[in-house]
């Protein structure tokens, strides 16, 4: 798990003790429950309607609705609320949720791109909290990625040394 942090903070250029300061203060009850569930209507909305069809492609078969109750759910969460999300889905297991989604740097680029905007544009929100929620989105998005990557790797381990053709079943 170190190295994954690892690679997040050389991949996002946030340190991890940067993207962890949101545990500084307990956000959920500074900014409370309505700016969650707006911040992440505001992100899914851009994500839905988003011109690069490439990139809204990868939520076509995630219903808007389900995907915001989601994302709010682990953000209030993780922000030192209740546990929402875990009593619904879980544990929240991030790499393992997003594997079937294509995750690469382009898409997570794309994604933090639309919560830059989202949190820009929410008033509730005040700057300091801005600063270490984004932090915490570019490190966590990049941890995705990070996690993917090694996670096919190691599927495609088996076919190094096999005669080829190799498939992996
Ligand atoms: C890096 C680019 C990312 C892409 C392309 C991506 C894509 C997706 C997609 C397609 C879904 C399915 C929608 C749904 O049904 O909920 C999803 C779910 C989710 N994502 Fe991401 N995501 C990214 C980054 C992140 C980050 C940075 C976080 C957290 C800070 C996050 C948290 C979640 C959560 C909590 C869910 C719900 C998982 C579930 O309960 O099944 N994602 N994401």
């Amino acid at each position: 798990m170190q190295s994954l942090q690892h690679k997040a903070s050389e991949w996002s250029g946030v340190l991890t003790s940067n993207a962890f300061a949101i545990d500084d203060t307990n956000l959920f009850e500074k900014l409370g429950l309505q700016t969650f569930i707006s911040l992440s209507t505001n992100f899914y909305n851009r994500v839905y309607d988003d011109e690069e069809e490439w990139f809204h492609l990868i939520f076509a078969n995630s219903d808007k609705q389900i995907a915001i109750q989601n994302q709010y759910e682990f953000l209030v969460q993780r922000m030192g609320g209740p546990p929402l999300y875990s009593q619904r889905r879980g544990h929240p297991a991030l790499i393992a949720r997003h594997r079937a989604f294509p995750v690469t740097h382009e898409a997570a680029e794309r994604w933090l791109h639309h919560m830059q905007q989202a949190v820009d544009t929410s008033s509730d929100i005040d700057d300091d909290s801005k600063i270490k929620l984004m932090n915490f989105f570019r490190h966590t998005a990049y941890f995705i990625v990070a996690g993917i990557e090694l996670k096919n790797q190691n599927f495609q381990m088996p076919c190094k040394n096999a005669p080829s053709p190799c498939k992996n079943f």
